[in-house]
């Protein structure tokens, strides 16, 4: 599995320290930053993680930032991604197996590393259920097209 990550500045502590974990796991990260402590603006990277997403470079991707809102924001912008904010893990789940979320968010500012590590366990280990889901993924694509 190939996940990539993207931070802002605020956010830069964590995302070394969950990409380590990621690592630990086995799972290759690609990281387009920001790595630098300089402060920088989180579409940058909002969008790069997504783009990667979209084209198939990776299968899936994690965002940072002070609250994970506008990075999140910044990939659902990009067409075929659904990323979302999670500060707890049930809606990491849920996220996942009824959204088909494929960009998993969360704020440096807001949440603790061992809980954004289960946050990103759950995430991870969930599965998409399809089913009545997949027709609502659909009138969301439909959303998309229409606007
Ligand atoms: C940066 O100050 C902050 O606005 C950013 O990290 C993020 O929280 C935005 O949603």
């Amino acid at each position: 599995m190939k996940i990539v990550i993207g931070n802002d500045h605020v956010a830069l502590e964590m995302k070394l320290q969950i990409k380590e974990y990621l690592e630990q796991k086995g799972i290759e990260v690609i990281d387009v930053g920001t790595d630098s402590p300089e402060r920088c603006d989180y579409p940058v990277y909002g969008e790069k993680a997504a783009k990667m997403v979209v084209s198939g470079e990776a299968d899936c991707g994690i965002l940072i930032c002070g609250t994970g809102i506008g990075i999140s924001l910044s990939a659902n912008k990009v067409n075929g991604i659904r990323a979302c904010v999670c500060s707890e893990p049930y809606s990491a789940r849920l996220s996942k197996q009824h959204n088909n979320t494929n960009i998993l968010a969360f704020g440096a500012r807001v949440i603790g590393i061992e809980l954004a590590k289960m946050i990103v366990d759950e995430w991870l280990n969930a599965s998409f259920e399809g089913g009545r889901h997949q027709r609502r993924i659909d009138m969301l694509n439909e959303i998309e097209k229409r606007n």
